[in-house]
């Protein structure tokens, strides 16, 4: 059966955007773009908050600017190539090819997600992963932890939520990234 994994670049403090929103500390170096690239290269399905997908859709044009680097060209294709599902109550249109909205997170048509497709899922934008997370769909963790401590913002992981862990990978970075790579032990454990 294919996993969802939530993949997230994170500060220290456990942030994904500081209380301004702002994330500009969050961009990868080359080494860290072209490890997440590899990372993806085996997902078939995206599942985004509207937020996130909001800025991830840069993707679907990043191959017709010249200043895209090689290891972001490989990235547009990796991201082009997948399907996303886009879960949002406010959005009445897409701007890029495979991409559908969904108004309900449900948990129950993930699992049937997770049971028929052929390669696994990511999902992304904190908010909606920490729904995935309460309701017990989330598999693996792919975090990128970044040398800088925020002080507050949107949280990378849920409050009131208890996760036992297995620590699968571990890479660190010249940027002083570190990447996690986490398995759920139980995947029942999750609800709040
Ligand atoms: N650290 C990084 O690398 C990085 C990268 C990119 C972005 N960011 C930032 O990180 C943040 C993204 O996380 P986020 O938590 O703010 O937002 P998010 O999870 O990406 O999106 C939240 C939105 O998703 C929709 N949504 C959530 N739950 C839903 C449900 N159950 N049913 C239907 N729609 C649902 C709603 O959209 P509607 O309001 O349309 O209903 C909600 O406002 C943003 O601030 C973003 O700019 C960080």
């Amino acid at each position: 059966m294919a996993k969802l994994i939530y993949s997230a670049i994170t500060s220290l403090d456990g942030y994904v955007a500081d209380k301004d929103g702002n994330f500009d500390w969050a961009a990868p170096s080359e080494e860290v773009h072209a490890f997440v690239n590899q990372l993806e290269r085996s997902v078939g399905t995206y599942l985004y908050g509207r937020r996130m997908y909001e800025t991830m859709v840069y993707w679907e044009t990043a191959h017709t600017r010249a200043e895209s680097s090689p290891v972001e060209l490989d990235y547009a294709e990796i991201w082009q190539a997948a399907d996303k599902i886009i879960y949002s109550r406010t959005m009445t249109d897409v701007s890029s090819a495979r991409t559908r909205i969904e108004r309900e997170f449900d948990p129950d048509s993930v699992r049937r997600l997770k049971e028929s497709a052929g390669r696994d899922l990511s999902v992304g934008g904190a908010e909606l992963a920490a729904q995935a997370i309460k309701d017990g769909v989330v598999e693996e963790y792919h975090l990128f932890v970044n040398p800088v401590v925020v002080g507050g913002g949107t949280s990378t992981l849920p409050d009131n939520v208890r996760l036992d862990l297995e620590l699968l990978d571990e890479h660190r970075f010249s940027s002083g990234v570190v990447h996690l790579h986490y398995r759920q032990t139980d995947a029942n454990s999750a609800a709040s």
